[in-house]
């Protein structure tokens, strides 16, 4: 059963935002944590060309939750893979806590994706044998040199058993993700996804592999990782999962365009034809 243990007040609460949420913030404040302005994207295939983003414009406030409502094929996962730095865009621009990423250097690029946005993926992405705790470590040795690594390497230990304990795996640190049930492997990458602090968790069809009360359980725990202030963009196709978000879009035809709290969207549709 997944019951994170309330956060700490006495020591800092191991969550991303901890420290820049303001007292039980819940609200979204008025800073833009996340702008991107007319992004597109093509994919070359063949001879063919696929125009997936076609302008896209979206931006996110510090401890907002946004959810990204689409049908199969409309290119969610292509946008939030701009956005964590995966992948470029032919247009347009992004900027995430001030930061004009396609405007800055490799070297700010690989730190911007190591540390300013935290990804969570349908498939979990876990490395197999590594255990649980590797496995979020992993994601704070990725952005350090080693000589300095060594130096870090207690604080970020502590801080990954922190994590894991808070979402409910304090028992499960040295499993390998083969001996961990979906909702456990998708825990242990929330963990590392929340490792470096980012300034916005993306997350693509979080709970898309999991059964609905499992499903539930995550979809409790960013909940909670919300009320603590963190920042989250969801892709989801998941109407009763969107609604759990303060604001809701729907990416159709390439463009991304708000949706009325009572409207569900058309991602029952078929997918985009090319
Ligand atoms: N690397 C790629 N090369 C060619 N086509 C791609 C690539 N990635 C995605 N696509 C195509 O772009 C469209 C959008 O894909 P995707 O972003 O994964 O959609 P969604 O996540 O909304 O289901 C799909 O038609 C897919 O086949
Ligand atoms: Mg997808």
């Amino acid at each position: 059963m997944m019951t994170p243990p309330a956060p700490k007040t006495s020591a800092p609460a191991p969550t991303a935002a901890a420290g820049r949420a303001t007292e039980g913030a819940a609200t979204p404040s008025t800073e833009r944590i996340l702008k991107a302005t007319n992004l597109h994207k093509r994919y070359r295939m063949g001879g063919e060309v696929l125009h997936i983003l076609r302008g896209v414009d979206l931006a996110v406030h510090r401890g907002e939750w946004v959810a990204v409502l689409g049908a199969s094929g409309s290119g969610k996962s292509t946008l939030l893979h701009l956005l964590a730095a995966l992948d470029r865009p032919d247009a347009g621009d992004i900027e995430v806590a001030g930061v004009r990423l396609h405007r800055v250097g490799r070297a700010r690029f690989d730190a911007y994706r190591s540390s300013m946005v935290g990804l969570v993926f349908q498939a979990y992405h876990l490395l197999p044998e590594l255990t649980a705790l590797e496995n979020v470590l992993l994601a704070a040795m990725v952005r350090r040199s080693l000589p300095t690594w060594f130096g870090h390497r207690g604080a970020a230990k502590r801080r990954a058993i922190d994590l894991l304990e808070r979402l409910g795996l304090g028992r499960r640190l040295r499993h390998r993700p083969n001996r961990l049930s979906g909702g456990e492997r998708q825990r242990v990458a929330i963990a590392r996804a929340l490792m470096n602090q980012p300034a916005i968790l993306l997350a693509d069809e979080p709970t898309g592999n999991l059964d609905a009360h499992t499903g539930e359980q995550i979809l409790d725990l960013f909940r909670e990782l919300h009320r603590d202030g963190q920042t989250i963009l969801m892709v989801t196709h998941d109407q009763h999962i969107a609604r759990a978000a303060d604001r809701r879009l729907e990416l159709a035809e390439g463009h991304l365009n708000p949706l009325p709290p009572d409207d569900p969207g058309h991602s029952g549709t078929p997918p985009l034809r090319h």
